[in-house]
């Protein structure tokens, strides 16, 4: 039997003073400048708290994937293709002056630092399901902003249908890129709507802190309805599109791997079943839920559509 959760389910909570102080230094401790904030003398930190922002927190009813478990179990192809590769081989990646190319089908395109993509007061703790295409699944408290508003700001033409994004090409940085396991870039891409809405996240952060090299450091997506390929890492370009982007794993396997790539437990994948799957920590498996338990946000995205074709 298939458990639909409710919205109810993830709540955007108001919360008490206390905590409200407390989020704000995990939020602090997440972004960029509050990186640096840390090392900075408290009268700072207060000054900054005083701007009087409130920190907006989703939360869900479920236990928090353990911190080393969603820092050692990764997948990113750039640091090699072992579950465990990522956490060794990406742990002294330098992503300081990362900088972000916006462009294709918009009014306002350039190239911002992160810390002019990203305003600190904007961000949002969201805790999330991450389900994996092979089967496994995580909790994750994530730091960042709704994408949508991030692409707001560069004024998107009636052209634009789809986003677009691509990772970092750097072999010297990026070791996995030696060899052509994939067809690098790592690129995905959304349908325009499906990048607006209010549940997908450009992330920054997780579990209060910046984001660790192997999950994707500086910036990555998160689209919590989808398999976790879709939440691409090291994010380097984001381009407004006319027509539906090339993304990786389709241009790799188009048999096996679709553009929307919702979680589906209807829709096998050719050589499993999406039915269930193993949250990671625990022994026995559980059912997957329609578009990961976000069913009643974003079904209607998809409305009218043959889900087993475009799958
Ligand atoms: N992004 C890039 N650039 N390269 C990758 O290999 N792997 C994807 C996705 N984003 C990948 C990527 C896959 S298959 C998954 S399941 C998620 O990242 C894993 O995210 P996590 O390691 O933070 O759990």
């Amino acid at each position: 039997m298939i458990k639909i959760r409710k919205s109810s389910d993830c709540r955007e909570a108001e919360v008490t003073p206390e905590a409200i102080y407390r989020q704000r230094r995990a939020f602090m401790k997440g972004s960029m400048l509050g990186a640096g904030l840390l090392l900075a003398s408290s009268p700072l930190r207060a000054a900054l708290d005083l701007q009087g922002y409130k920190p907006k927190v989703m939360t869900l009813d479920e236990e928090i994937t353990p911190f080393k478990d969603a820092t050692r179990y990764n997948n990113f192809y750039e640091f090699g293709t072992g579950k465990s590769d990522p956490a060794r081989q990406a742990k002294d990646f330098d992503t300081s002056d990362w900088r972000v190319s916006i462009g294709g089908e918009c009014a306002r395109p350039g190239e911002l630092a992160l810390e002019d993509l990203i305003d600190s007061k904007d961000l949002e703790e969201r805790i999330y399901r991450l389900r994996c295409v092979e089967a496994w699944s995580m909790v994750i408290p994530w730091i960042g902003i709704p994408l949508g508003k991030l692409l707001q700001r560069f004024e998107p033409t009636s052209k634009a249908k789809y986003v677009a994004f691509r990772t970092l090409v750097d072999p010297d940085r990026m070791p996995g890129q030696k060899r052509d396991v994939l067809d690098w870039p790592y690129r995905e891409g959304l349908r325009i709507d499906e990048a607006m809405h209010p549940l997908t996240l450009i992330a920054v952060g997780m579990y209060g802190k910046p984001m660790p090299n192997q999950n994707g450091a500086p910036i990555r997506l998160v689209v919590p309805w989808k398999y976790g390929f879709k939440s691409i890492k090291s994010i380097v370009r984001i381009d407004f599109t006319e027509q539906q982007p090339q993304t990786t794993w389709n241009m790799q396997n188009p048999r096996e791997y679709g553009f929307y790539s919702n979680v589906n437990p209807k829709v096998s994948h050719p050589r499993w079943s999406q039915a269930r799957e193993r949250r990671i920590g625990e022994f026995f498996k559980r059912d997957t839920l329609m578009f990961n338990g976000y069913e009643e946000e974003v079904a209607s995205l998809y409305a009218g559509m043959d889900l087993k074709k475009y799958f």
